[in-house]
């Protein structure tokens, strides 16, 4: 048994709590045997018996789950610092992407960089991931769009997946693009994505959910629906890129589909958001690529007033969101998104964990959940998202094992 004490607020964080409760408990310890949490309450009702325990200590700070980034494009080869350049120069996103830039162009570099430096690659970002609190990561394919680069990406999560602490969940994003070479015959594309790869991605269990780019230049609504459609025959989970820089019906068909979440949405239609909150799908908000596109900030209140259940994540890729500090994206959600801190935490744990289908075993601190934890050096959750820093992670805890600890 090992106990952590001395937390001036411990966050809870119940998965079927309101969107304000996480369950805030001041002078708190947490214990957990092997990777599984055993109490987490106020320190003066521990249990006796756990006397004997391996005893840790959080020097004051609070303690919160550790943390979900629910949607990632973790594995690509170079950068497009160029891009931003230009971007800021007056070029639109999608004006690269359609001149041969953008996804492309980092399709282009993860061909050309072999497995080894694509794990490598990847492995320094989860470090970094795991120094802010980072436990779980949701990873996407999409950067291949080829048989062979798809399940290459794939395989550096298999990888990344014994040869570091952090969980990986990982995506096949094959419709992210239509590739060049597919471009005057892109139903061609859809054939190989629909009857090769989903089922062979499916099949040799490399992915444990299928998501769609669907927008102009990307892919239609029928297109989504059809590839969608195909995974879920497979025994994949659906996660819909939708309405991100138009109003493109994807987060219907999010809904319609049972897709476990849709990301983006900053375009998304009353309707719809009715029915993606009825429908219990995930609201996964990226605010650090409205940051840098320039495009309007999710409206969360509104999605949080029907119902839904909004996630924050990095969206952490070369070209809309090149950064994997989840602490960003938290504050941007507070602050441009108007969340509250409450909310921000949900929208990083329960919320998040929902979104990658792992909600009964992750992203609260309930007996019974994965000790995954970490210690903020800040005395509460509102002071975590106002004082904006490098790092205010202290400690974190995966699976029970200390991963950092400063
Ligand atoms: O989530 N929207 C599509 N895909 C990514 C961006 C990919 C890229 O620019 O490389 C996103 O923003
Ligand atoms: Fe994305």
């Amino acid at each position: 048994m090992n106990i952590l004490t001395n937390i001036s607020t411990l966050y809870r964080v119940p998965v079927d709590g309101a969107h304000e409760d996480v369950d805030a408990v001041s002078d708190a310890a947490v214990a957990w045997e092997g990777d599984t949490i055993r109490y987490a309450g106020p320190v003066a009702e521990l249990p006796s018996d756990y006397a004997d325990a391996q005893r840790f200590d959080a020097g004051g700070g609070c303690v919160v789950p550790g943390l979900i980034d629910c949607h990632t494009h973790l594995c690509f080869g170079g950068w497009r610092g160029d891009e931003f350049a230009a971007r800021l120069e007056g070029a639109s996103y999608q004006d690269i992407q359609a001149s041969g830039g953008g996804i492309n162009s980092t399709v282009r570099a993860t061909r050309n960089t072999d497995i080894d430096a694509l794990v490598a690659k990847a492995a320094s970002a989860l470090s970094d991931m795991a120094a802010l609190g980072v436990t779980t990561v949701e990873a996407k394919s999409g950067y291949g769009l080829d048989r062979d680069n798809e399940l290459k990406q794939l395989e550096v999560y298999r990888r990344l997946q014994s040869s570091q602490a952090l969980e990986i969940v990982p995506t096949f994003l094959g419709a992210h693009l239509v590739p060049v070479e597919y471009r005057e015959r892109r139903d061609d594309y859809l054939a190989l994505l629909c009857e090769e790869l989903i089922p062979e991605v499916a099949q040799r269990e490399l992915a444990r959910f299928c998501d769609v780019f669907i927008e102009e230049n990307a892919f239609t609504l029928d297109e989504g629906r059809r590839i969608l459609e195909t995974a879920k025959s497979c025994g994949l989970g659906l996660k819909i890129h939708a309405d991100q820089l138009s109003s493109g019906g994807g987060a219907g068909l999010a809904a319609e589909l049972g897709a476990v979440s849709a990301e983006h949405l900053e375009y998304a239609a009353e309707g719809d958001i009715r029915a993606m909150a009825d429908a219990g799908t995930v609201a996964v908000s990226l605010p650090i690529a409205s940051l840098y596109l320039r495009e309007p900030f999710l409206p969360a209140r509104k999605w949080i007033d029907h119902g839904a259940r909004v996630a924050v994540a990095t969206d952490f890729n070369p070209g809309s969101a090149p950064s994997y500090h989840l602490h960003l994206a938290m504050t941007l959600a507070a602050v441009h998104q108007r969340m509250s801190p409450s909310e921000v935490l949900r929208g990083v744990t329960s919320h998040a964990a929902r979104a990658i289908g792992l909600h009964a075993t992750h992203g609260s601190l309930m007996p019974g959940y994965r000790a995954d934890l970490a210690v903020i050096d800040a005395p509460d959750i509102n002071h975590w998202l106002y004082h904006f820093r490098p790092n205010a992670c202290a400690m974190t805890l995966k699976s029970g094992d200390w991963v950092e600890r400063r």
